[in-house]
């Protein structure tokens, strides 16, 4: 039995909606058949946006959309991608699969799709092997207002108005594909580049310098102690990986227990480089943003090399949940999440076969604890049985709760182990409870996903939850991941 208490009379600050964040790059199907499709193809499309994958994509309320990388970024010009379609250069993307990147999706095509997603922008520019003037122009391109030669350009270009940006980051993972650079260098080329990044009219950038691959805290620290004055955030790239049997769906117990440790170690990456940032930046005004994250399986046999394809299963969807509670519970500091990306490559909410479409478990996890956007944290006391494999233990119950701005209490969970359901009693504090309802996301294997073939097996079904004055009781089937609303 699990036995949570939550003071639902305690909220304390607010979960950054940007935690539930996307990250989309110029890589594999990711744009290119995922998102974009152009204007004439014979998939539905609204301006070349993908209908059903835009469609889809709303329900899970995307709050932040990074952009175009990503290794991609810094190998990225944007005067590449802006005019007539006819007559942009086409490049290698030699990042990723060397395939013909013809740049028919650019800054006018992104700024489309945010709009139709109804999300901010962010946009992450070329440090690696681009210019300071390449990256100025590319800021007043975007949001300059009044007479300016790049202001022309967009005009000349089909846009007046200059959009709005507030997320821009300098580089990307500069200690590697973006440069291989030392965080000294970096640092000193962050103070450079940044300070060409300016504030045009009323728009205001939020500036977000490169931070630290996973392990790495001299890069925080270096990062912290001689560029923290000029930088609004700094990001975090973490990826969860098995070592040996890598693939995303023959797998066994073993593999979804070193996975699911795997994933669970973000927290004490995040506590080490949050401590790291408090020293230098006390006043917790620098957000930590981790800008890349999820699991990283084997390509699915017989895909493009370098197109980072995978399928998605049940331990995607827990490992999804799992890493979401983190956040939130670490939501001082961590102010974004991408999670990495959007479709058709690592760990996607959405697959696509051509004209084909699918939700994957990770969407409906996704989905399901977007309640927590701009809701207020609550402490949650968890006292959880282990789920034990082999030498691996983990708390078999991972918890987060929030208070929404309508007075509900949300409550996200996960049953970490794959044979064995578990009784959860919550008592709620300082609430008066009228009703509780639950979803719950399930599936008969570790390894079930949905396909293009059988449909979407795998999906939320409700939970009952039973109401004893101010405690909850309900259980969690194995490996499962639920959210719990109460009112
Ligand atoms: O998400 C795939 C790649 O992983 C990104 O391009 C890079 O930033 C990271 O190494």
């Amino acid at each position: 039995m699990a036995i949570l208490t939550i003071n639902a009379d305690q909220p304390q600050h607010t979960i950054n909606r940007n935690l539930y964040g996307q990250f989309a790059e110029h890589l594999g199907r990711c744009i290119y058949e995922g998102l974009y499709v152009g204007e004439n193809s014979q998939i539905p499309n609204r301006n070349g946006m993908r209908t059903d994958v835009v469609e889809a994509l709303k329900q899970m309320k995307i709050p932040v959309l990074r952009w175009p990388g990503g290794c991609f970024a810094d190998t990225y010009h944007w005067k590449d991608g802006i005019g007539p379609k006819e007559s942009r250069k086409k490049m290698i993307n030699v990042h990723w699969g060397g395939m013909v990147e013809d740049n028919s999706f650019g800054t006018h095509e992104f700024f489309e799709l945010c709009r139709q997603l109804g999300c901010e922008p962010y946009i992450n520019g070329n440090v690696g092997s681009g210019t300071v003037q390449e990256m100025q122009e590319w800021i007043e391109y975007m949001t300059f207002d009044g007479v300016s030669p790049m202001a022309k350009l967009r005009e000349e270009n089909g846009r007046k108005e200059p959009w709005k940006v507030k997320y821009f980051g300098v580089g990307n993972e500069n200690w590697g594909c973006g440069g291989f650079m030392r965080p000294q260098y970096y640092a000193d080329l962050y103070r450079r580049f940044s300070t060409y990044c300016l504030n045009y009219g009323d728009n205001k950038l939020y500036k977000i310098a490169c931070g630290p691959n996973r392990g790495d805290y001299e890069w925080t620290r270096v990062l912290m102690r001689e560029a923290a004055p000029f930088m609004d955030g700094l990001t975090l790239h973490y990826y969860s990986y098995n070592k040996k049997n890598r693939s995303a769906t023959q797998f066994g117990e073993a593999e979804w227990a070193e996975m699911l440790k795997d994933a669970a170690g973000i927290e004490e990456e995040i506590v080490r480089h949050t401590a790291i940032m408090d020293e230098y930046d006390p006043q917790n005004r620098i957000g930590l943003l981790v800008d890349e994250w999820g699991a990283w399986h084997d390509e699915e046999p017989g895909t493009v090399r370098g197109f980072l394809y995978q399928r998605n299963t049940m331990r995607d969807a827990v490992l999804a949940g799992l890493s979401l509670n983190i956040f939130n519970r670490h939501s001082r500091r961590v102010q974004m999440a991408n999670i990495a990306q959007l479709v058709n490559v690592l760990q996607a909410p959405i697959l696509t076969d051509g004209a084909k479409m699918v939700r994957t478990p990770t969407y409906y996890v996704i989905e399901m604890y977007a309640v927590h956007q701009d809701a207020k944290l609550l402490d949650a006391a968890v006292q959880t049985p282990d789920y034990t494999f082999g030498e691996i233990t983990l708390p078999k119950v991972s918890v987060s709760s929030s208070l929404a701005e309508d007075g509900a209490v949300n409550l996200t969970l996960c049953n970490l182990s794959p044979n064995e359901s578990e009784s959860v009693t919550c008592e709620l504090r300082g609430k008066a409870v009228q009703e509780a309802a639950g979803r719950v996301l399930t599936a008969h294997a570790m390894n079930a996903g949905n396909d293009f073939e059988a449909g979407e097996t795998v999906k939320p079904m409700s939970l009952p939850v039973t109401l004893n004055e101010d405690v909850l009781s309900f259980t969690l089937p194995a490996k499962s991941v639920a959210v719990v609303t109460v009112r």
